[in-house]
């Protein structure tokens, strides 16, 4: 019951990485602020925590909207009065295409949710945290934060900059017992990424991504929850700004 009664907001907790998470930080004694925009995803995360019989309550949220991620932590603050901790993990994948296809639109439509939401995020989370005095934060980032990624220029420069905020307000704001760190997984089996989205881009590409993992898998995505969760811990005391590869190996 590492987390008992912490105020634990995880956003888009309704799949993969983030449902893990909330399941995880529920089944450890949290309260968990279960955010997704999507309305169904993220209530069946609530059910899902209640039925283990652990706290969860869902705020619909668009985390690409400023609106969206103020009301969120005004309701945050009404109904709970902290967050001890945020997972800022909502993100979307892109189309993969070379620079120059890339069209404007989609430059915007992935910086919006994977890195400006970011930003939102931690503006809001951080005034939290220091009237409160400290709290944790977790930046779902990406290996494509730590190298380049071919055919995905505006997702691998979104994950760039969620580990460049990561590390700037963890400098700012770690004297103020405030935490800020970021996880970079790699490929891992969620909705966002799978076998048969990769081999319909390609045929094949599925076998060839998993080859360049040294471990020769993809993630799971309670592998990922499992070293956020570590990070979120006090065993992770000393951990400040630091962009954390899960990642089988590949950036190795
Ligand atoms: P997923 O698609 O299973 O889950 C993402 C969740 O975020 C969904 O429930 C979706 O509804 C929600 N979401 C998307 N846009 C949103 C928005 N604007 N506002 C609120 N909610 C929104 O994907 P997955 O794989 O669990 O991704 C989670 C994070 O992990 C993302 O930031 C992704 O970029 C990152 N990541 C994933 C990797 C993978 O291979 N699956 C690898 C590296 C990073």
């Amino acid at each position: 019951m590492e987390f008992k009664n912490k105020v634990a907001l995880v956003t888009g907790a309704g799949s993969g990485i983030g449902r893990s998470c909330a399941l995880m930080f529920a089944s450890e004694g949290a309260n968990v602020i279960v955010s997704d925009f999507n309305d169904k995803s993220g209530k069946e995360t609530v059910a899902l925590i209640q039925a283990e019989n652990g706290k969860a309550h869902f705020i619909q949220t668009d985390v690409s909207k400023w609106s969206d991620m103020e009301a969120l932590h005004v309701e945050i603050e009404e109904k709970f009065g902290r967050v001890d901790i945020a997972i800022n993990n909502a993100g979307i994948a892109g189309i993969p295409a070379w620079t120059i296809d890339t069209s404007i639109e989609e430059w915007d439509r992935i910086m919006a949710p994977n890195s400006t939401s970011v930003f939102y995020g931690m503006k809001l989370q951080i005034a939290m945290m220091l009237k409160q005095g400290g709290g944790i934060i977790v930046n779902t980032a990406s290996i494509a934060g730590l190298r380049g990624l071919p055919r995905s220029i505006a997702y691998s420069a979104s994950k760039h900059a969620v580990v460049g905020v990561t590390k700037t307000a963890s400098l700012e704001y770690c004297k103020k017992n405030i935490r800020i760190n970021a996880v970079c997984p790699a490929f891992t089996v969620t909705q966002l990424f799978n076998s048969e989205m990769m081999d319909s881009f390609s045929a094949g590409l599925s076998d060839k991504l998993k080859k360049a993992i040294p471990i020769n898998r993809f993630g799971k995505v309670d592998e990922i929850a499992n070293s956020i969760l570590w990070l979120c811990s006090e065993k992770a005391s000393f951990m400040h700004g630091v962009a954390l590869p899960v990642d089988g190996g590949l950036t190795a």
